[in-house]
């Protein structure tokens, strides 16, 4: 089992009660618009100068029972900083203050060393508009703010404060080393979501799913040494998503990660990916997720990769993925999915796998012989209801190889498919009903 990083690495949560409050900054509490927004946004990123300047007193505060408008704030370089969130934090949502671009963060932290975000506060995303524009073809779906952007942060830890309605992924981490998730709640009304999709004609009403998801991720880390346990998500888009590394990076394949004790309700699942074939070599090796309750979802465990990529030059890797105990009830569509995904995106664009079989079926849903998937157990696996067991789709050209189903069980389905729909995998089988998935 993972220890705890806190203990590992002997990080000690420093004294708070000599925190830094924001209001000693010139935060304003308690008032909205897009002036007190940049104000208390600056703020937060001054306190955070003055904590990496003073001796004692690294910790910057929310203080409880204070509300504060936000905008965006952008923390570089700090090291041994504590982020203490107690009170409460409203994200602007005037759209058109926002920059019309890529790569908009509430808050970005790059190159940290020794950061721990703690505290009983919640951060209100305010998504809402957000998600209207993007289903309204208003703006690109990528132009808007995550909740957190993280790069190259080592020796964090993140807990116990509540995140809700992100506009775009809740937190998005790359080159990350060594963190520990742990305590965190993370909603979004998938209501509003669903009720936005359809009336967009993005919900295909027919198999009663969603055409297009919001990409309102709950977490979404690449890197190495990451233990994310205990929390509790309610979205509508993947609730984990290991993202692999590539030479791009310091870490150049996403590797050690667990994920364990969590409850997800609704969701998009557990999942590793996508994976592409490129030149830099998307890679993901060494991740378990165990002891894993899902409600509801749309998937649940879920392995994908991306179609294209050229032969010789391009390819990605994914290896070593173990999922264990794990129980799904009333998934909305497949339990499990290993195989090629790719989204529609509102306008149309992208490969009709979110529907598979239907809709096209293999021609608009291809394997990727580039981006073989080795080494794959499912292990105690148990799932009720639903419309189908599973989809296991490797490439002829390169079979999925290494795969155990144990234990895996899968009863009372509306029998909408016949059992399994596998592809190209190989492996041993061991108490798995129905069988025959994998050769
Ligand atoms: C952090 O500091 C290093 C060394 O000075 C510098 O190369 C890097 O660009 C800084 N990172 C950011 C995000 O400013
Ligand atoms: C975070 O939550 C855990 C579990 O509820 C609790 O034991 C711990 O004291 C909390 N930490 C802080 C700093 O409040
Ligand atoms: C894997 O990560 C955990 C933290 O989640 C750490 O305790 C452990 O030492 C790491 N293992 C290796 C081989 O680095
Ligand atoms: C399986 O996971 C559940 C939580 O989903 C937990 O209560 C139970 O103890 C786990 N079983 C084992 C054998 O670890
Ligand atoms: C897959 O597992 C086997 C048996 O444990 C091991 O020898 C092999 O190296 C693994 N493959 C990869 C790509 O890690």
């Amino acid at each position: 089992m993972a220890k705890s990083l806190v203990l590992a690495l002997g990080l000690a949560l420093t004294d708070l009660s000599t925190a830094i409050s924001i209001d000693e900054h010139g935060a304003i509490a308690g008032e909205t618009g897009f002036e007190a927004a940049q104000a208390n946004s600056l703020a937060i990123e001054d306190a955070f100068a003055a904590a990496q300047d003073s001796q004692d007193d690294r910790v910057v505060e929310i203080p409880a029972g204070s509300s504060y408008y936000i905008y965006s704030s952008t923390l570089a370089n700090l090291t041994d900083v504590t982020f203490k969130i107690d009170g409460e934090l409203i994200v602007h949502d005037t759209l058109e203050d926002w920059p019309d671009e890529n790569g908009l963060y509430v808050f970005g932290f790059t190159d940290m060393n020794g950061l721990i975000i703690t505290g009983n506060g919640k951060i209100n995303g305010q998504g809402h508009d957000w998600w209207v524009a993007v289903a309204k073809t208003d703006i690109a779906h990528n132009y808007r703010p995550n909740m957190f952007e993280m790069l190259r942060v080592t020796d964090c830890v993140i807990e116990n404060f509540t995140t809700m309605d992100s506009p775009h992924f809740n937190f998005h981490m790359k080159d990350m080393r060594n963190l520990e998730i742990r305590y965190m709640t993370i909603t979004t009304d998938w209501r509003k979501q669903e009720e936005i999709l359809k009336e967009h004609g993005l919900f295909d009403f027919d198999l009663n799913i969603p055409m297009f998801p919001f990409n309102t991720d709950g977490f979404d880390p690449a890197g190495e040494n990451i233990y994310i346990h205990d929390c509790e998500i309610e979205n509508y888009d993947d609730a984990v998503a290991v993202k692999p590394s590539s030479d791009k990076y310091n870490i150049q394949c996403t590797k050690n990660v667990t994920v364990e004790n969590m409850k997800i309700r609704y969701g998009v699942g557990m999942s590793i990916g996508s994976v592409s074939a490129n030149s830099h070599h998307d890679c993901v090796d060494d991740v378990v997720f165990r002891n894993i309750e899902f409600e509801k979802p749309f998937k649940a465990i879920y392995i994908k990769t991306n179609p294209g990529g050229e032969e010789g030059v391009d390819w990605g890797s994914i290896s070593n993925i173990v999922y264990e105990n794990i129980t799904i009830e009333s998934p909305v569509w497949y339990a499990i999915y290993i195989g090629p995904q790719q989204m529609k995106e509102p306008d149309g664009a992208g490969t009709g796998c979110m529907a598979y079989p239907f809709g096209g079926g293999d021609e608009n849903c291809p394997t990727n012989p580039l981006v073989p998937i080795v080494n794959v157990t499912l292990k105690d696996v148990s799932i009720s209801g639903g419309v189908t067991p599973g989809v296991v789709r490797c490439d002829e050209a390169a079979p999925c190889t290494g795969f155990v189903f144990d234990n895996v069980q899968y009863t009372s389905w509306a029998s909408r498919l016949e059992g399994w729909i596998c592809e190209n995998a190989e492996g041993d089988e061991h108490m798995v009903q129905p069988k025959n998935c994998l050769a």
